[in-house]
């Protein structure tokens, strides 16, 4: 019997209709729309508008969307993984909600976080729960409510995120199809540099952390941009030679979208053209858990089966990695 990889066999995609543009921020803030583009490549965000709505609604959608256009029975499924850093509630697990909502009644489901690598590290663990041959269905939903820990008054965090969710399906794989190759990292001296720092046990919430904003998020944009340019070239490069791929051999490059330097700088470091560089991000900023499955989702009408596909992101933490990952099949 051949090996068992983990394929992805279904995408599926949601984001609100509320769009962000950078011409509204600079009515909320002292900024423009020149500083924005050229520093980030942003032109626009999604934000969930609706108060009573939390992230579960974002994953159910992007999950429903794959049920759907796939024809798959949820029932079906063995397993829903969320990546999320803003889950509907701090205990109780939005993906066991998630599950229910979408009639994934034979499945478990739990909560993953590893801030923006969220999506890339849900792969490696889909991808083990499939290759052990005892599950066949793993359901994998990115979504982030991060307009819910945006402080709309700091202009170095609000131009930057915005809402979204994408889901992937992974299922077993004879051919040789799916994640072949991972290199994962992480490093616990970035954690100072991209946070919210209170709400956890560490800080619990009082009155004064509300009043200091520190249920925001907090980034040193330029610390965390130094370790990001040059972790995401190094473990996509790493990752390239490892697999003895060429530029050529790779067909796609999958990043992370925090900043569009960032990307050019690791698809530069790959000798990659930037027509094999998918980018989103003046559509949808920083979804954080969704920027990876958004990109799969908008781009999925030209991936071909066979296709080599190198992810990487980069998040808080620090964590960062990069995964190839071999594309089963053709446009429906
Ligand atoms: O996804 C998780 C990982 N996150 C990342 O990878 C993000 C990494 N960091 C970045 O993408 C960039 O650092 C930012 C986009 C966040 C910021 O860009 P930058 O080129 O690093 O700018 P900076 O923070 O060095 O700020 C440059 C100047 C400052 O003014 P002074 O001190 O030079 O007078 C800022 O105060 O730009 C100012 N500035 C702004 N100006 C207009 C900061 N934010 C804004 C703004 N509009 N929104």
């Amino acid at each position: 019997m051949n090996r068992i990889t983990a394929a992805i066999t279904a995408v599926g995609a949601y984001v609100p209709d509320y769009r962000l543009t950078n011409a509204v921020l600079e009515t909320m803030v002292d900024t423009n729309d020149e500083w924005i583009t050229t520093r980030t490549g942003i032109k626009e965000r999604r934000i969930l508008k609706d108060k009573d709505k939390g992230t579960s609604y974002l994953a159910i959608r992007a999950a429903e969307d794959l049920i759907k256009k796939n024809n798959i029975d949820p029932a079906e499924i063995d397993l829903v993984l969320l990546g999320t850093a803003t889950p509907d509630m701090p205990v109780a697990s939005t993906a066991v909600y998630v599950a229910s909502e979408i009639g994934a009644v034979n499945a478990f489901a739990y909560d993953l976080q590893a801030a923006c690598s969220n999506f890339l590290y849900g792969m490696s663990t889909a991808a083990r729960y499939i290759e052990s041959g005892r599950y066949k269905k793993v359901l994998l939903i990115g979504a982030d409510k991060m307009s819910s820990i945006i402080d709309y008054t700091d202009r170095t965090t609000c131009i930057i995120f915005g809402d979204g969710a994408g889901a992937v399906l992974f299922e077993p794989s004879e051919e040789g199809f799916g994640l072949i190759d991972e290199y994962l990292r992480s490093d616990g001296s970035g954690r100072q540099f991209l946070k919210i720092e209170a709400g956890g046990s560490l800080m619990p919430p009082t009155e004064e952390t509300v009043r200091q904003k520190k249920h925001f998020v907090f980034q040193d944009g330029k610390s965390v941009f130094k370790f990001a340019v040059s972790n995401m070239a190094d473990v996509a490069a790493k990752i390239m030679e490892r697999n003895n791929l060429s530029h050529e051999d790779v067909h796609w490059l999958v990043p992370h979208q925090a900043n569009k330097r960032i990307i050019s700088a690791t698809a530069n470091r790959m000798g990659l053209d930037p027509s094999k560089v998918m980018m989103n991000i003046e559509k949808y900023g920083n979804t954080t858990s969704a920027t990876l499955p958004l990109l799969l989702h908008d781009y999925q009408k030209q991936l071909k089966k066979g296709d080599n596909l190198v992810f990487a992101a980069f998040g808080g933490g620090f964590t960062w990695g990069a995964i190839y990952l071999k594309w089963a099949y053709d446009p429906k």
